[in-house]
């Protein structure tokens, strides 16, 4: 069986709802790699969470923030990526997040997206929308030429996070680490 190249990174896209932490955490965890959500790394780095950001800076400091963060995680190796739903948008982090690894898309349907983030944390594009799950219909048009450009495409839509894992564990031809259970032990 082919081994996955060590040094490369697995790095989840995909708009919000789509399962980039869970998937990306389970993934990691399985593999024995560090993970990294960017928006979490950002928050970290700010003191302030991703709302506060969008209220009290606005959108644009906040892609500035999140790009700092790419470019900087870009250059780790051997990890797992969630990025923020938007952070693709800027050619420039897709060119890094792709030189550092795979790139994973993570698709559902809007609504589905929908009922997996409501009531969740808060979602600044979708604050004061009538119709939130047209508006994520809106962003997953906008930004489809865009996770089209993944090496690989996932469709999560009526999967758990075991499911999606193993899926991307198979593609990417990763042999799962040896454990004491796999000795006889
Ligand atoms: C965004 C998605 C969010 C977060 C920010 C902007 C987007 O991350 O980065 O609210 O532009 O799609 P998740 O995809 O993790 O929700």
């Amino acid at each position: 069986m082919q081994i996955i190249d060590e040094a490369k990174n697995i790095v989840l896209i995909g708009l919000m709802g789509s399962g980039k932490s869970a998937i990306g955490r389970t993934i990691a965890k399985k593999l024995g790699r560090r993970f990294i959500d960017t928006d979490r790394f950002l928050e970290r780095k700010t003191g302030k969470t991703v709302s506060e950001i969008f209220e009290q800076e606005g959108e644009q400091r906040f892609r500035l923030y999140e790009k700092e963060v790419i470019k900087k995680i870009s250059q780790y190796i051997g990890i797992v990526i969630a990025t923020g739903g938007g952070a693709i948008k800027d050619p420039e982090n897709f060119k890094y997040l792709k030189e550092s690894g795979w790139i994973i898309a993570l698709y559902a349907s809007p609504e589905t997206l929908y009922k997996r983030i409501e009531g969740k944390r808060i979602r600044p594009l979708l604050l004061n929308q009538d119709d939130p799950v047209k508006k994520l219909e809106e962003i997953q048009n906008e930004r489809k030429s865009i996770y089209a450009k993944a090496d690989f495409q996932i469709d999560t839509e009526a999967k758990d996070i075991d499911n999606i894992s193993g899926e991307i564990m198979d593609l990417l031809n990763i042999e799962k680490p040896m454990t004491a259970f796999d000795f006889g032990l």
